[in-house]
């Protein structure tokens, strides 16, 4: 029986995503955890950004963003992309980008992409939740990266 102990919400089960944003100004990858579908007809996926996250700004802007999904041998991109900003520096630099319908930065080395114009967004405690319409996707067949709290953020 669970006990009480230790904290539940870190044993969530989660991918690992990258989002993919790019403004006129510049390009950024985003590590995110927090990502779902929320609809099928239309088809709309969720990710919850921190406020401060300079994501929130670009998605903003450019009204789409790409999702990536990471495969098990890619958690050194994911910890590029997961801690300090993107802001001013370009964190998928060196990478190959695919663009389809959007415009977002797709990566080509990926298990699967889901390519989001921008549906909706609220504020929700210290996020946005930014609903995203999937107008194209594409899938390797990759294992995906399961998200382990541990491997990026220790016990
Ligand atoms: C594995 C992992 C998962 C993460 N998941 C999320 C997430 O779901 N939402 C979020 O806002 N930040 C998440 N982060 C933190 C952001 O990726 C990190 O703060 C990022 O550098 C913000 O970049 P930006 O300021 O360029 O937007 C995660 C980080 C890691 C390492």
């Amino acid at each position: 029986m669970p006990n009480g102990t230790g904290n539940a919400m870190k044993r969530m089960k989660y991918g690992d995503y990258i989002i993919g944003t790019k403004t006129d100004k510049q390009m950024n990858g985003m590590t995110a955890a927090w990502v779902t579908q929320v609809s099928s007809n239309p088809r709309l996926v969720s990710v919850a950004v921190g406020r401060t996250h300079y994501t929130c700004e670009m998605i903003a802007e450019a009204g789409c963003f790409s999702v990536n999904m990471l495969r098990p041998d890619q958690v050194k991109l994911a910890r590029k992309c997961g801690f300090g900003t993107g802001k001013d520096k370009d964190r998928l630099e060196g990478l190959e980008i695919l663009y389809k319908e959007t415009g977002a930065p797709i990566l080509a080395d990926c298990a699967a992409y889901l390519d989001c114009k921008l549906y909706k967004s609220f504020e929700i405690g210290d996020h946005i939740v930014f609903i995203g319409e999937v107008v194209d996707m594409g899938d390797t067949g990759a294992e995906l990266m399961v998200h382990d709290n541990e491997v990026f953020f220790g016990k």
